[in-house]
């Protein structure tokens, strides 16, 4: 219920942010994205479909094909999947398309970025809201964005819900850990320093974590520090380092916490 007062509230604005626009010409409906989002894969595919009927006239059993329907559902189901978590909507606009990326984290809705791209002579990124952090060109030419469009807003919308994510989760760390100190952290969010108290003896651990892969909501690296230079070899805290890279680090805290590893 919550959830779709939500999504409704968070359509209703971008209704409103698609009405207001003086330039809104056609409004794409969800059947008329489905189409297009189709011809977008026939383009983009059409080399490798080449290929694969080649391959069916080799292997031309009831099975392979039931198999092969099989996939492509599957391949279906998991695209309308992503493009159901990732939120992106399009409208046409002016001389080329406007995308909408919303980012959210634990079914909470963030912040929604706006990219608009001219479409002739050659696809071509006119404005947007995108932090600028984020290396826009970069990620639009390593994913080819003038051939698939939609990997490159499936690459970018990655990076900004793990940014989102990532952000959330510091926030939480800040409302919900009040003995946990902050040391540092940048504005990607992709380090993490804080202080540990350690019950008892009051001595500290420094704790880093360092989100390599910007595309993930989960640290590639923890790093223990103390004036106690065996601790972090120590297997318990082995283990309390594969907590913190396989848990979101609020709720690792928070495990930690109640396990009274940590003040
Ligand atoms: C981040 O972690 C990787 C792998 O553990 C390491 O090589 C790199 O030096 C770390 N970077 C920082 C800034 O700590
Ligand atoms: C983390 O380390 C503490 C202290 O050594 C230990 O008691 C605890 O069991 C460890 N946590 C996990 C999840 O193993
Ligand atoms: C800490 O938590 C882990 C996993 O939740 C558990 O296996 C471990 O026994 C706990 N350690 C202590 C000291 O409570």
């Amino acid at each position: 219920m919550k959830n779709k007062c939500t999504f409704f509230s968070l359509f209703t604005t971008l209704l409103n942010f698609c009405v207001s626009s003086a330039e809104l010409t056609v409004l794409i409906l969800p059947q008329n994205l489905q189409k297009l989002r189709a011809s977008m894969d026939k383009q983009c595919s059409q080399e490798e479909e080449e290929e694969e009927e080649e391959e069916k006239m080799d292997d031309d059993s009831e099975n392979s094909q039931l198999l092969q329907l099989m996939a492509r559902h599957t391949q279906l189901k998991d695209l309308l999947h992503a493009h159901h978590i990732i939120g992106t909507m399009f409208k046409y606009q002016g001389k080329g398309l406007c995308a909408s990326l919303t980012t959210a984290y634990e079914g909470v809705y963030l912040e929604t970025y706006n990219v608009e791209i001219d479409l002739k002579p050659r696809l071509r990124i006119s404005r947007h809201n995108v932090p600028p952090f984020i290396p826009l060109s970069s990620l639009a030419e390593q994913s080819n964005m003038q051939t698939d469009i939609r990997s490159f807003l499936d690459t970018l919308s990655k990076h900004l819900n793990a940014f989102a994510g990532r952000k959330q989760q510091l926030k939480l760390v800040k409302e919900l850990h009040k003995s946990v100190e902050v040391l540092e952290s940048n504005v990607l969010c992709s380090v993490l320093v804080m202080l540990l108290t350690l019950p008892g003896e009051k001595s500290t651990v420094l704790c880093t974590l360092n989100y390599t892969d910007h595309t993930r909501l989960l640290p590639s690296g923890v790093h223990f520090e103390c004036k106690d230079k065996a601790l972090p070899d120590a297997p318990e805290w082995k283990k309390n380092c594969s907590l913190l890279m396989e848990t979101p680090v609020h709720k690792a805290l928070m495990t930690m916490k109640k396990n009274e590893t940590i003040l």
